[in-house]
């Protein structure tokens, strides 16, 4: 259900992207003016610094969360730039064709796609339900593919178009605990390569961010003891900040990676080397 279209457009200055629209040669400068963005779980954590960020660039961003309607619209109001708002669930193939149908309408056609809701339900093997194996592998995984799948057919069409999924490094390297996440990451990562791969010869450039040890909602849950123990596994020596995946997101949706598909761009402080 489309809620809201956000107040006046403007760079964000102050946080975390400062940008002017037309730096002059030589700088860098990412501008994603007229592009439209989708990004899934984009109200809270790693999604919603990613808006942020591709809102700082100047794109129209379409915040699409299964979280309650007021948090989404809060979001997308503060994203600006005519960021719109959308409450669906990624699994649910009905509400991902109404929330695409709807962002085109409002917003014109999907540029960029961020695949970034997911989900943990952990626990060892042994205790791990079906239940909770099924949760993880359908929001993580299936949910990309599905996303993915509904906006493929029109950037094939317009030989253009930039899809970044976000993985994990446990997708890598595996952790103990996490059997139906770190499957599903590493699902993300093979479809990954294999989207890059099918749609490469129009223009369709697909990638994927797999972050370490980032401080959100979902690894505040974490106990203090675990929190300590993972960072001393960190070479940078602190967590990673959301906004450190979403300027790799950024680069990845933005013209300044223009020869990269079907990578795994790893954020996580050296965690993994
Ligand atoms: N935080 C980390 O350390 C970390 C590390 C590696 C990867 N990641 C990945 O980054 C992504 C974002 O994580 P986060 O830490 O910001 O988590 P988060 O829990 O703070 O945010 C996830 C968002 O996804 C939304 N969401 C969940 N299920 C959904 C569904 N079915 N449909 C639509 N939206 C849904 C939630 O409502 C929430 O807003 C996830 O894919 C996560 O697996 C996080």
């Amino acid at each position: 259900m489309l809620f809201l279209v956000s107040g006046p457009h403007g760079y964000i200055t102050g946080g975390v992207a400062q940008r002017e629209p037309h730096q002059k040669a030589g700088h860098v400068n990412i501008d994603l003016s007229g592009k439209v963005a989708l990004v899934t779980g984009g109200s809270r954590g790693i999604g919603k610094s990613v808006g942020m960020r591709l809102a700082g660039a100047g794109a129209k961003v379409a915040v699409v969360d299964v979280a309650d309607c007021e948090q989404i619209q809060a979001t997308a109001a503060e994203l600006g730039g005519g960021a719109i708002a959308i409450n669906a669930n990624v699994v649910d193939a009905d509400q991902v064709a109404a929330a695409v149908a709807e962002v085109e309408e409002a917003l014109g056609p999907i540029d960029i796609l961020v695949n970034n809701a997911g989900i943990t339900r952990d626990g060892l093997l042994i205790r791990m339900s079906e239940a909770d194996w099924r949760a993880v592998l359908d929001v993580n995984l299936t949910g990309v593919f599905m996303m993915t799948k509904a906006v493929a057919r029109g950037m094939m069409k317009r030989r253009s178009g930039r899809v970044v999924n976000i993985a994990s490094i446990v997708g890598i390297t595996g952790n103990a605990g996490q059997a139906n996440y770190s499957a599903s990451k590493a699902g993300v990562i093979g479809f990954t390569k294999t989207v890059a791969k099918e749609l490469s010869s129009r223009g369709v450039l697909v990638n994927a961010v797999a972050p370490g040890f980032i401080d959100t909602d979902m690894t505040k849950a974490l106990p203090e003891s675990a929190r300590e123990a993972l960072l001393k596994l960190v070479p940078l020596g602190r967590l990673g900040l959301p906004d450190d995946v979403a300027a790799a997101v950024l680069f990845l949706s933005s013209e300044l990676s223009s020869y990269m598909t079907g990578q795994v761009v790893v954020v996580d402080g050296g965690m993994v080397m």
